[in-house]
């Protein structure tokens, strides 16, 4: 997968691209990164990328000119010559969930743009966005750190990028539930104590109890997850226990 970027602060994204799993990505041929100052793209002397808005009010609007080229250029030069998904992240965007990482990760080349207090001009998100992200509902000073959050989710579920160990399959939202309580050793930590059903060596048992758990923790925390889930009478019981 190649993953552009464009940002006026592209500094935001060292570290983050160079560091773990992000990395090692990369290092494996996974994906490709690139962060790219949309700036260098403005056609006017200044470099300026936005301006006021039309009708009047606060704040500045983010032209429309560097980023449509910018975006043109890095689909030309895209070698599998599919069609990018070009993410637009913004507060009024659809609400970034699991499945929409799930459905990304499919994907050959995806390109983020992410503003920086200002607004876009309307014609981008008409003409060249195929897709608008939101990461909550809360308003972040730019799209950098919420497109962080949807690439490093992205990435972990490209083939080969996590190791057996850190599969994903079992994350919590994968598999519809969030996931079990996990313990490691020593199995009496100053008298707080590991469950026995652990300990018991039973893999039958242990698997039991972890469905059991899974469901349990998402019913008292995230109900709205078991909707359209439906529940078998082993199910029921467990959660009228
Ligand atoms: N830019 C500012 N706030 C944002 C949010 N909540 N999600 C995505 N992009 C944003």
């Amino acid at each position: 997968m190649r993953i552009d970027i464009l940002s006026l602060f592209p500094e935001m994204f060292t570290g983050v691209l160079e560091t773990s799993i992000l990395k090692k990505a990369s290092e494996k041929g996974a994906v490709s990164y690139k962060v790219t100052d949309f700036r260098e793209y403005a056609d006017n002397k200044h470099k300026t990328v936005d301006d006021y808005p039309y009708g009047g009010g606060a704040g500045m609007v983010l032209k429309p000119q560097p980023i449509f080229d910018a975006v043109t250029t890095m689909t030309s030069k895209n070698e599998t010559k599919t069609k990018p998904r070009v993410i637009l992240m913004c507060p009024q965007g659809e609400r970034y969930t699991q499945k929409k990482a799930e459905e990304l990760a499919t994907e050959d080349h995806l390109i983020f743009i992410c503003g920086h207090y200002e607004g876009y001009d309307e014609r981008i998100r008409e003409h060249i966005v195929t897709d608008e992200i939101s990461i909550g509902d809360y308003v972040l000073t730019g799209g950098e750190l919420a497109s962080m959050v949807v690439l490093d989710s992205v990435v972990r579920l490209l083939p080969d990028v996590l190791g057996k160990a850190a599969s994903h399959e079992q994350d919590s939202f994968s598999t519809g539930l969030l996931e079990h309580p996990h313990y490691t050793r020593p199995a009496d930590f100053r008298g707080m104590k590991v469950p026995d059903v652990l300990l018991s060596g039973n893999h039958a048992y242990i698997e039991e109890w972890r469905t059991k758990e899974a469901l349990r923790r998402t019913f008292r925390r995230r109900p709205d997850l078991l909707e359209g889930y439906s529940l078998n009478e082993q199910q029921m019981e467990w959660l009228s226990e």
